[in-house]
């Protein structure tokens, strides 16, 4: 164990001792994720990163929390963060020092001059597909998001004359999502599903146009795009 490599024990121990009070703001970003302990108890600056999941962090030291990441360090991240998805359940934090060296946290253990690509120590049973359980979940809420765009579509609610999506697109028909984006000349410009969408609510539904984050054109979208399950993706096709 290097000088260095002790003061992150150390660190990571004085963390847990003190609690979250030693995490500072990271604390708040924490979500359900790994713990991550303040660079600062190092002596060094530090920016975290977050991957996708949640679940992955990279700490790295000598850039400041509101510090843009310079392009090779922010290479490396990335190239960090997409190698430690293979332990796609795993909840691991790494370090990376002014020096570039690699630390990785999982487990409750840490692991010096870490390459990304190699071996970590960590048991085969947290890789994992989704459980039973779990792919039923995700479907019935799935299933409930799409009914509910099959409800819309075939009812008058969108607009204000009594006309329903269905009525011109029987099961959705003629919507051709897979085509987006793309240029549409009523709109004269590049459009995506949802654009059309609310031209379609605003135009002969004689509606008002849905937000963006309205779960009506979510729902919607989501009826769409299940209606055309399996067929190839051609944005900007005419
Ligand atoms: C009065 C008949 C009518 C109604 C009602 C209607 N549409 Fe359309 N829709 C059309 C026509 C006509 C087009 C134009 C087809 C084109 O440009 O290729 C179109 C185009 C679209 C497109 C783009 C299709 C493509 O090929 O790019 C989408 C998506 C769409 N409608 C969704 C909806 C939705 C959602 C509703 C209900 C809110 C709706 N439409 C209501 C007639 C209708």
């Amino acid at each position: 164990m290097t000088a260095r490599s002790i003061g992150w024990a150390a660190a990571l121990a004085g963390a847990a001792l003190a609690g979250v009070a030693a995490v500072g703001g990271a604390a708040e970003l924490r979500g359900a994720g790994p713990r991550v302990e303040a660079g600062e108890a190092r002596g060094w600056a530090s920016r975290t990163v977050w991957a996708c999941d949640r679940r992955k962090a990279v700490i790295v030291e000598g850039v400041r929390p509101d510090e843009k990441l310079p392009p090779a360090r922010a290479r490396l991240v990335a190239e960090l963060l997409t190698d430690l998805m293979r332990y796609c359940q795993e909840e691991i934090t790494a370090r990376v020092g002014i020096d570039e060296t690699i630390s990785v946290e999982a487990n409750g253990r840490v692991h010096h001059d870490y390459v990304p690509g190699g071996p970590l120590p960590i048991a085969k049973a947290s890789f994992g597909d989704p459980s039973p359980r779990e792919k039923q979940i995700w479907k019935a809420e799935l299933d409930r998001m799409v009914q509910e765009g099959d409800r819309l579509f075939h009812s008058d609610e969108l607009g204000t004359n009594g006309i329903a999506c269905a009525m011109c697109h029987p099961d959705a028909s003629n919507t051709h999502p897979e085509t987006y984006p793309k240029f549409q000349t009523q709109l004269k410009k590049v459009a995506l599903l949802r654009d059309m969408v609310n031209w379609c609510i605003l135009n002969p539904l004689e509606g008002s146009e849905l937000a963006e984050n309205d779960p009506r054109l979510k729902a919607v979208e989501a009826y769409i795009l299940a209606k055309r399950a399996g067929v190839a993706l051609e944005a900007g096709k005419h």
